[in-house]
């Protein structure tokens, strides 16, 4: 039986719950959790605020851990091994998507907390194709926040040619917006933090901001016209969009990772005649985490996390909706 927590309605109690996962599968692997990053879409999913949560919901995407059990096909991953498991558990692996290497776009993957049970839990299963192993010199408790707020502002870098010379901004400075600037700041960019505290501001700078912006000062925003040739948005809410194209050069793109369920409603000339793009993208690939873990390695990039032990889930999910969080909660044994 794997004894986890969870919820048995919309937004409710996180309490012991156990369940008999059945058989391992050939090609899956049970992972024993050391520790488990809470992100914000954990919070989404208890209050079902995108209508796919099934209750028993065990939260919980941002696992490390040591493999505990593998498949029998499986030849490449070992009992005791390392490993990481983040938003998704499997995929389908024929479709255009996979084929391609590009797994977090694939249409049928399984998300590790959608229709499963995630790692709020002494173990979690996974398919073989999703776990990822973690190098030397990232320690358990870094590491599951990398999964999925790390891999999630690391992969637009990638994808979308962020070069050094580039001016980026980052929206929000939460969990996912703390490691932006980290990853920002080593690749190379001048770097700008929009956030709405005014605590955040300093430290902002100490994580790899060269410059701070209030994020919800229209005056502030204007200032920065045409200044940016990338902007990533991690805020869950909706802010003035139009504003913040007006912060891009020409050939400047606006980037959603962060969940906002407010539809868009931009102004179209702004992007045609600067020629400017507006983008969205889901975490990353396995492959891609990989890449992501020996750069914040080679890099020493680090959450910034606050530990909280696994029987304090609900004290630790109560300091997340608080909005206190500084900057990514982390529960461990
Ligand atoms: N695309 C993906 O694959 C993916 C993956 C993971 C998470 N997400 C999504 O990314 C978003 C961020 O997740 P997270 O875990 O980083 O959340 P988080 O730690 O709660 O951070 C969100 C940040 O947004 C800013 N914010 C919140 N309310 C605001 C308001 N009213 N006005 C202005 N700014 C506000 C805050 O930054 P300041 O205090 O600096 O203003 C806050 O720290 C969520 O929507 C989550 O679902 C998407
Ligand atoms: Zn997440
Ligand atoms: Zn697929």
């Amino acid at each position: 039986m794997i004894k986890a927590y969870a919820a048995f309605e919309k937004g409710g109690e996180l309490k012991p719950f156990e369940y008999d996962p059945g058989d391992l599968g050939s090609h899956e692997v049970e992972i024993e959790v050391e520790s488990c990053g809470i992100c914000h879409s954990d919070l989404n999913m208890l209050n079902n605020d995108w209508e796919m949560t099934a209750y028993p919901f065990v939260p919980g995407h941002e696992v490390a851990g040591r493999i505990a059990e593998v498949g029998t096909d499986l030849k490449h991953l070992k009992v005791g091994q390392r490993v990481g498991l983040g938003w998704h558990s499997a995929y389908c692996m024929t479709c255009e998507s996979c084929r391609s290497g590009d797994y977090n776009l694939c249409g049928e993957s399984q998300g590790t907390i959608v229709g499963r049970y995630g790692g709020f839990a002494d173990r979690v299963r996974a398919n073989a194709a999703s776990i990822v192993p973690l190098p030397d010199g990232i320690d358990a408790e870094s590491a599951g926040p990398l999964f999925c707020g790390g891999i999630t502002v690391f992969t637009p870098l990638v994808e979308f040619g962020v070069s050094p010379t580039d001016s980026v901004a980052v929206i929000g400075i939460g969990g996912l917006g703390h490691m932006a600037l980290q990853f920002l700041n080593a690749w190379g960019c001048d770097v700008t933090a929009f956030t709405s505290s005014e605590a955040k501001k300093s430290e902002a700078l100490e994580m790899g901001a060269h410059h701070t912006i209030d994020s919800r000062d229209p005056g502030q925003i204007d200032a920065a016209a045409g200044r940016f040739d990338f902007v990533l948005s991690t805020v869950n809410v909706k802010l003035d969009w139009n504003a913040y194209i007006g912060s891009l050069k020409p050939k400047g793109r606006l980037h959603f990772v962060g969940a906002t369920l407010d539809p868009l409603d931009l102004g179209v000339f702004p992007l045609i005649m600067g020629q400017r793009s507006v983008s969205g993208s889901p975490v990353g690939s396995p492959a891609m985490i990989a890449r992501m873990l020996d750069f914040a390695a080679r890099h020493d990039i680090q959450p910034v996390i606050e530990t909280f032990s696994f029987d304090q889930v609900n004290e630790a999910m109560a300091h997340l909706r608080s909005g206190k969080a500084r900057y990514r909660i982390v529960l461990s044994r």
